[in-house]
Order: C-alpha cells, then sequence, then structure tokens
C-alpha cells in the first residue's frame, strides 16, 4: 500500500526499539495524517467480522489513495459501561499515546466527519497472511508483542483479541480495535498475560518515559481531552505513573473477566 508509513523493523523478535522516528517516517506518518484527514471516503463494503459498524474504505486526496477503516459513532453499538457515542475518540486518544511514546502500534487514526457523519478513520494494513496470529500471540520473545501489552496496560484496552493483532509483510506489528480502552476503573483484558508479574524491558520503560515527558509538556493530555473526559485523561497518567515507578507487567484484575471471549 503506497501511503503506509515505511516499517522500521527487521525479522520477528528482532524488531527495532521503539525510539523516535526518523525524519522519513514523521513525513510519512503527516502524510497519512493529511490523506486520512482531508481526503474524500468511498466505502468499499462492511466488515462482517466486526461488531460495530465497521467499514473498509478507499481514501482519496492530491492524487493519493489508500484503504482505511470508517467507524462512524453512529453505527457504535452501545455498552453498558462505556459512554455511548465514545468509542472512536478513544480509537484516536490509542493512536495519540502510540504515537507519543513511539509504540507506532496503533495505525494513523483521525477524527473526522465521513458519509455517515462524524468517526474515526485509520489506515487499513495489508496483514501478512503467512503469520500464524495464535502462535505469534503466546510468544514470550517478540519485543513488539511485548511493547503491545505494555502499551494495553497504559490505554486500558479492555479487549486485545488475537484478531487485533496485525503483523505487516514488512515485519511491524500494528494493532487495531482500541474502541474500548481508557475506562477509569482496571479493565484491561487481553490475550497478553505471558509477562504478567515480570521486569518490564528497558525498551518499555524508554516508551513510557516518553510518554510522561509528552505528558509534562501538556500537549498531549490537551489533544486527550477533546477524546476522553478530563477524569480518563487523569487515570491514564495515574496508570503511567505506577507503571514507571513499579516497572512490572500487571496482573489480570481479580473481579473482571480478564482474557476477551472469543480470544480470537
Ligand atoms: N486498520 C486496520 N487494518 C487492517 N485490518 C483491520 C484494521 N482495523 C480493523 N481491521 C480488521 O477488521 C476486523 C474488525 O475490525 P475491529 O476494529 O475489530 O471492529 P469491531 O470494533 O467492530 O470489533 C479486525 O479484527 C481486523 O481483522
Ligand atoms: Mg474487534
Amino acid at each position: 500500500m503506497p501511503d503506509r508509513p515505511a516499517s522500521r523493523r527487521g525479522g520477528r523478535g528482532q524488531r527495532a526499539r521503539p525510539e523516535p522516528p526518523p525524519a522519513a517516517e514523521v513525513v510519512a506518518e503527516a502524510a497519512a495524517l493529511e490523506l486520512l484527514s482531508e481526503g474524500s471516503i468511498e466505502v468499499e463494503g462492511r466488515l462482517v467480522v466486526a461488531t460495530n459498524a465497521t467499514l473498509y474504505c478507499t481514501v482519496r486526496h492530491a492524487g493519493r489513495e489508500a484503504a482505511c477503516v470508517y467507524k462512524p459513532v453512529a453505527g457504535e453499538r452501545p455498552l453498558w459501561d462505556f459512554a455511548t457515542g465514545s468509542l472512536a475518540g478513544r480509537e484516536v486518544a490509542a493512536y495519540q499515546v502510540s504515537r507519543a511514546a513511539g509504540f507506532a502500534i496503533v495505525p494513523p487514526t483521525v477524527f473526522r466527519d465521513g458519509p455517515f457523519g462524524p468517526g474515526m478513520c485509520q489506515l487499513w494494513i495489508d496483514v501478512d497472511e503467512s503469520v500464524d496470529i495464535i502462535a505469534l500471540s503466546r510468544r514470550t520473545d517478540d519485543a513488539a508483542l511485548r511493547d503491545m501489552a505494555v502499551f494495553d496496560a497504559v490505554v486500558n484496552n479492555a479487549d486485545r483479541k488475537i484478531g487485533h493483532l496485525l503483523p505487516d509483510p514488512g515485519g511491524h506489528l500494528y494493532g487495531c480495535d482500541h474502541g474500548v480502552c481508557f475506562a477509569e476503573e482496571y479493565k484491561l483484558r487481553t490475550v497478553l498475560w505471558q509477562w504478567r508479574g515480570r521486569s518490564l524491558p528497558g525498551r518499555s520503560v524508554g516508551a513510557l518515559r516518553r510518554l510522561q515527558a509528552c505528558f509534562e509538556t501538556g500537549q498531549l493530555a490537551a489533544g486527550l481531552s477533546s477524546l476522553l473526559t478530563a477524569e480518563e485523561v487523569a487515570a491514564t497518567r495515574q496508570r503511567l505513573e505506577l507503571l514507571l515507578k513499579h516497572r512490572v507487567h500487571p496482573y489480570p484484575p481479580e473481579d473482571w473477566p480478564a482474557v476477551p471471549w472469543p480470544p480470537v
């Protein structure tokens, strides 16, 4: 896909550290964001596996085009524990946190108007179909997967299923479906518990520190405040501080189903 930001990693298990991206990638990311924000969206079809209205689309602008996912707020299935109409904003907030930390887990994602009203628009990632994502989800030696577990702890992801892992052909691991993140209460629900109780690797601590620095400038919180409640932004910061204080992967919550069902 021409508009996907370039991958910056080697083989599986050898993925690069989450460092501030090189200038070329920043440009690619900015170009993707511009296309997603400014482009005209043509709906190609609905993803049948999806529980919400998740539309597969083409977005076109200034002679460029890319595949994307568009989830209109109007198509969100109401949930008992998340404010109605708030899921698209959570997906964009997850992107902003992933980007600020340098995790590069969430594909470029924007909030914008579309054919069915306001919603989120996210770059489509062509996955490497030869990767066995069930086997991948169980690995303990994959640094990018481990980063994803740390990212999920920060954003309090309540739905990290195996099908939400998107390994691209360049060896980069993306993730999707971050609509049920950022609850104030601890609701981590994931298939990635294999590192529970273990010390965070240095690269994750580095990413968390970068995120902390972005919070300290006030810019990140300002961006998040239009997408989440003030309490949810504060809770995110608290989770980050706790992770940096204890430097361990969290344990499953006791009073909450800790693994999504179905897990795929
Ligand atoms: N940005 C993306 N790139 C590639 N595939 C995606 C992307 N977003 C979603 N998908 C695919 O579509 C499926 C459904 O999307 P998802 O975001 O999980 O919708 P829902 O919120 O309805 O569960 C995912 O499991 C994944 O296979
Ligand atoms: Mg899903």
